[in-house]
Parts: C-alpha cells; structure tokens; sequence
C-alpha cells in the first residue's frame, strides 16, 4: 500500500457527527479539534514528520463516506472573521456555511439545531431565517411555523427589488405564507451556496448578482462578505478592508470533496483523484474547457471534463470495493459522454455568445456541455441558464408563485423565482441560474437553487423529466455512484 493510500485510509470511519481535523505533524495523531474524541491513531511508517503535516484537512462522516476539506493555507484558523460574530444578531459566515455540511446547511443539521435550541440558534432569525421578513417568532408555535422552509429544505429567503428601468412587473403572488410584500419585490427561497471550491467561480451567487464584467472574482467575493455581514449578519458597521481580505483568504484557500466511499473506499486509492487535494492542484481560469469556444487558449472542448476515476475503468477483481470502483469510473463515463437532447434552454439553445457562435435548439450535448469545467463541474464562464426549475408547472404548494407582466407586450409568465431577470430587469432572464460547482454533492442535499430535489436520485429524476434521458437501471446507479463520489 503506497503513502497516499494511507493518508486516505485514516480515520477508518468516523462517527456521524464528527469533525476532526487531522494533525499528524509530530504525533501522527489525528486531533479533533471541533467535535468528539480523538477518533483515531495512525503510524505512518518512514515517514518525514513535517513534510506530511495534515493540520489542514478536516474530515466528517456523510451520509455516503466521509467529506473532507483542504486549506491550501496549510493550517485552518478557526479564528478567522468567517467564524466571527461581526453584526448584531449573533450570525458569523458559519451559521450559514458549516465546514461538515459541505460549506452549506442541510435540513437535518437545521433541525437539530432548532431543536437543542427551542428555535434560538443564530440561523433562526426573522430578517431572512423566516419565509416572512418580520414574521412573529415568540413562542417554538411560531418559531417551527415562521422558519418552515429553512426546517424543510435549508432555504434562506433572499429579498430582491425589481430593478429600476426593469421591462417587467410583478402583477401578483400566490404567497403560501401571506407575507403581503409589496409588488415592488420578490422573497426568492434559496440554499446557501458553499463556500468553498471558491477557485473554480466564474460567477458570484446563483444570478450572479455580486459578479460584473468589469470585476475580478476576489473583488466580488470580498463585496460579497461585506454584503453577507450587512444583509444576514444584520451589522452595524461595513467590514473593514483587513476582515474582507481576511474572510476571502480563509474561504479561497478551501478545497472540499468527497473523499473516502463507504462502498469503494479511498476515492484515492489505485491512480484515483478524488477527495479535496487533487481537486486543489487543478488549473482554472474563465471559460477553460468552454463548449462554445470561448477558450481564451484557444483549446477546444473536451467533454471528458471529468476524468477522475479513469484508472478504475479496468480495475479487475468481484471484491464489493472494486466493483464499487468500476460503477464509479462508468458513472463518470456516462456524465462526461452520454448524449442528451438540450432543447428549450433559455441561454444556452439559441443563444449568441461574445464570438458569434450560436448553439441550436435542439442541441445534442452531454452533462459536461454546462458542467464545463474540468473536476469542479460548474459553468466556467458566466451563462446564466434557465432549466424550467421556477415553472409554474414544477412549484410546490410550499413556494410563492409569481406573476410577471412584460411591460411592452403585456404578456405574463408565472415562476418561483425570478432569478436573474432580478438583477438585470430583463424579461429574457426569468428562470436562469447559474451552473454550481458539482464537488462534495453528497453532504449537502438538497440540490438546485430552490432546494427541490431531496436527494441526487431527485435530481437524476428531474433531467429524466426535462431532457428524456431514459438511463437504463444500471447507468442510473452508475451515475448516481459518480455523483456520491465527487
Ligand atoms: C443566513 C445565512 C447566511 C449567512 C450568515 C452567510 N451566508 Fe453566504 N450565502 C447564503 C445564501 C442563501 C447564499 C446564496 C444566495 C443567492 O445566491 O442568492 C450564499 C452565498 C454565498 C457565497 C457564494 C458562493 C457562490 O458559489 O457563488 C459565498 C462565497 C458566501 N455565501 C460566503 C459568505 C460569507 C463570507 C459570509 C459571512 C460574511 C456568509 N456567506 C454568510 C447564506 C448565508
Ligand atoms: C443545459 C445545461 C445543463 C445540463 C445539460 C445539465 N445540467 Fe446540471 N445544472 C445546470 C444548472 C443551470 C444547474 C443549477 C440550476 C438551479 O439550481 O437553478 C444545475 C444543477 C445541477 C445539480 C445540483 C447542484 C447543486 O449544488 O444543487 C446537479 C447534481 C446536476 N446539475 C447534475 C447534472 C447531471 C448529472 C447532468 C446530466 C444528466 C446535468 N446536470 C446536466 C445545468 C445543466
């Protein structure tokens, strides 16, 4: 067994629950440093104590493995204002971005902090915790009622204004919660994003919103810690330039993957490049791997955008973890090459890009045609795309359905959310987010903006529904093996 495969065996399992952070710098011994006991010993033979410290990985167990994340800053500082009170209601970045939760939340460890708190946990506030702004949150009766999106599904409630000079507006919404907003806005439900992987964005937010043609992604990342503290943190005060570029040094240094499966073991092991290490080492820059050519080198498209578990295509042997090992690599085979029919994409069929290249509706692509860039999977260049996620079709009784009238046709469309028409006041712009970052998927469900698929098998059912797939039962659980394994 080489060094690496011991580096990725240790702890064997951990215990649901558990954060640990390796420390095996002098002692060999990993160091729990947010949650439980010391969980494991490891020796590591003939091995140069410093070269290998590991005070930068902490690990948790998930539903599927174990989740581990990566600084590059070579240790973690947990004191860093990302874990710091710097508003007035008692939220850090943390409330919202756990590191065992995939630098997210997770309905379940919402629950349970609502319930070891009667409903007081920082996450808990009415500014945007609540599906109402100000909702009445006296008593654990109201508290369970006011916070029942963020209970159910990890959702925060993003007030958003229509935008002056918008060639749209709201006529009317269905709102479950009877918030009586004004028309002026909208309360979008969204899951929090992670905060981690931060190296692979080429837009900030689901629409984009803290993104601009004319800004880096550092600039907008430290924009957006600023506006995270004096929106959810609810500060008094701007963040310094010292707590900005601090927070974005902490949150650009992290690198989360899953790395250990609870079937295939290591998703290192036998030339494998999964887990948080590998995923650092990657080259990004906007528009790599681009499927319209908008590659600044000039490369063209790859669709083999991820080719992670390549060495366990021929992996030989009936052992449990070695059949684990080849649905993994033929999952990976299907996302990266099964032919999809893309039709009726609102930014992407029929859409112009900067070079003049159009792409035709109906298209026939694969997963990688908006899972572009390699080993991280989100859009590698800003393409906000409308998927039929907010159709009035696809709303459930528990979102808002809104109205939109076009102003000079007087036309209407009905969505849950808007998404980036909000933020460009174009009618073109219902419905389209961004394409996120595909990493550390199993220990954040639910997925989509909205929260709707509950599991990744909700998700698989969803592209079924929109694109026809028709998977086979054998490439449904290839695939869905490929996506526990990212
Ligand atoms: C109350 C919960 C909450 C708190 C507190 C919070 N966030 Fe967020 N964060 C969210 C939500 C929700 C989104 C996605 C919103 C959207 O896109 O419309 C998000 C998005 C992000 C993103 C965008 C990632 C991407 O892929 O575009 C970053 C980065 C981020 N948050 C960092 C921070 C930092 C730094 C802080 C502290 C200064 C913070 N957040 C505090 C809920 C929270
Ligand atoms: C036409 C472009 C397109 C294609 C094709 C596509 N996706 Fe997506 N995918 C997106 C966009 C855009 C989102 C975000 C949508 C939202 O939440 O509003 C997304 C979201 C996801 C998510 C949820 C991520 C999260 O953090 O919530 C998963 C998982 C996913 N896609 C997997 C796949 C798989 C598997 C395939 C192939 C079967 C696929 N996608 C094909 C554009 C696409």
């Amino acid at each position: 067994m080489s060094r690496r495969d011991l580096l990725v065996e240790t702890p064997a399992r951990l215990r649901k629950g558990d954060v640990v952070m390796f420390h095996r710098c002098l002692t060999n011994v990993a160091i729990p440093v947010m949650a439980g006991a010391i969980v494991a010993t490891v020796t590591l033979p003939g091995r140069s104590a410093m070269a290998d410290r590991a005070d930068n990985l902490i690990a948790s167990q998930d539903p599927f493995g174990q989740l581990r994340t990566f600084t590059t800053n070579g240790l973690f500082d947990f004191d860093n204002p990302f874990f710091r009170d710097l508003g007035t209601n008692g939220r850090a970045c943390s409330t919202c971005h756990r590191p065992d939760q995939g630098w997210t939340i997770t309905p379940r460890d919402v629950q349970r902090r609502f319930v070891e708190s009667g409903g007081l946990d920082p996450i808990f506030r009415n500014n945007d915790g609540s599906n109402c702004e100000n909702a009445d949150i006296g008593t654990p009766r109201e508290r369970q009622s006011a916070f029942s999106l963020l209970l159910a599904r990890g959702l925060i409630r993003v007030g958003l204004e229509v935008p002056p000079g918008a060639d749209f507006t709201v006529d009317e919404v269905d709102d479950p919660y009877g918030c009586d907003a004004p028309r002026t806005s909208v309360s979008a439900y969204r899951r929090p994003l992670p905060a981690t992987n931060l190296k692979f964005l080429s837009a900030v937010m689901w629409d984009g919103r803290e993104s601009s043609p004319t800004t880096t992604i550092l600039h907008d990342l430290a924009q957006q810690a600023d506006d995270a503290t004096m929106g959810h943190a609810q500060a008094a005060r701007h963040l310094t330039d010292l707590e900005k570029q601090a927070i974005v040094a902490f949150e650009t240094a992290l690198f989360t993957a899953q790395a250990v499966s609870d079937d295939a073991g290591p998703l290192q092991a036998d030339g494998a490049r999964g887990g948080p290490v590998a995923l650092a080492a990657e080259p990004f820059f906007i528009g790599i791997n681009d499927p319209v050519g908008l590659n600044p080198t000039g490369a063209p498209f790859d669709s083999r955008a991820f080719a992670l578990f390549d060495a366990w295509m021929d992996a030989s042997g009936a052992a449990r973890d070695v059949r684990a090992r080849r649905a993994i690599a033929r999952g990976q085979e299907i996302f990266d090459t099964k032919p999809i029919v893309i039709t009726g994409v609102a930014g992407l069929n029929n859409e112009t890009f900067p070079n003049g290249a159009t792409v035709p509706d109906p298209f026939t692509g694969t997963c990688t045609t908006c899972h572009d860039t390699p080993s991280a999977g989100n859009h590698s260049v800003r393409a906000p795309l409308d998927l039929g996620l907010t159709d009035a079709a696809r709303r459930t009784a528990d979102m808002p359905l809104y109205t939109l009238r076009r102003i000079s046709t007087g036309e209407t469309i009905q969505t849950t959310d808007p998404g980036r028409a909000m933020i460009t006041g174009k009618w073109a712009d219902i419905g389209k987010f961004k394409g996120p970052i595909l990493r550390a998927l199993a220990a954040r469900a639910p997925y989509f903006h909205n929260g709707s698929a509950a599991t990744l098998d909700d998700v698989i059912d969803f592209y079924e529904s929109r694109f026809h797939l028709a998977l086979t039962p054998q490439e449904r659980s290839d695939l869905l093996a490929f996506l526990r394994a990212l």
